[in-house]
């Protein structure tokens, strides 16, 4: 017995079905907004690494945790699925390539991610780390170099709605976009505004 099913067919299947996606980029970059609307849409599962991260975990003095990434990595490889939106900061050093299709570094203006950090009430150290991180590219750089060129795509979020947002990722996922090159080095510089952001 033969069963027609078509190369289009197949690869829709693997579109919907196989599929799963890293969603990435510093804090305060929209990661858990743009999530929960991807998750509505298209049916995918939250999986977030910083809540995984911190069953496993050991608390600190200071509000924060010491991320054990051997554990946090056996953790999030039995939750992962075929459904699911891994979701975090820390997520290029705590998943495996093979276990994902793309990720997706969501990247924001320094401008406006200050005030972000600001309303967050963030330390000056906690805001100057993220903001270099995010100047400089760091976790974009991190994604590529753990998930690969092919796998690793940019968006740059500044002045999206999420819908917009999500209509982006759309078009990297069905292949007709390969994203947004993003430069923040390159603006502040020309606004002479490195010391702003890189204070000694
Ligand atoms: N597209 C957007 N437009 C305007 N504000 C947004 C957008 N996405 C997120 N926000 C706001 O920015 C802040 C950070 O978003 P959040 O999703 O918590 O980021 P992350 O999970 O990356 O830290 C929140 O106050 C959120 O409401
Ligand atoms: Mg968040």
């Amino acid at each position: 017995m033969f069963i027609h099913i078509s190369i289009t067919e197949i690869f829709n299947r693997a579109l919907l079905n196989i599929l799963v996606l890293v969603l990435t980029g510093n804090p305060g970059v929209g990661k858990h907004t743009v999530s929960r609307k991807l998750a509505e849409i298209l049916g995918y599962e939250i999986v977030d690494v910083n809540k995984e991260a911190v069953k496993v975990g050991t608390a600190k003095q200071n509000d924060s945790i010491d991320v054990d990434v051997e554990k946090t990595k056996k953790m999030l490889k039995e939750k992962i699925s075929e459904k699911s939106l891994i979701v975090g900061h820390l997520a290029p050093f705590v998943v495996s390539k093979e276990l994902i299709s793309m990720a997706i570094v969501l990247r924001k203006n320094p401008y406006d991610l200050i005030q972000i950090y600001e309303k967050r009430n963030y330390s000056d150290s906690k805001k100057n780390d993220n903001l270099g991180s995010e100047i400089l590219g760091v976790i974009a750089y991190d994604s590529i170099e753990k998930f690969g060129e092919e796998k690793t795509f940019q968006i740059n979020t500044t002045s999206l709605t999420v819908e917009e947002i999500t209509k982006k990722i759309e078009g990297i996922i069905n292949g007709t976009s390969k994203g947004d090159a993003v430069d923040w080095l390159a603006d502040i510089t020309k606004k002479n505004d490195l010391r702003k952001f890189f204070p000694d």
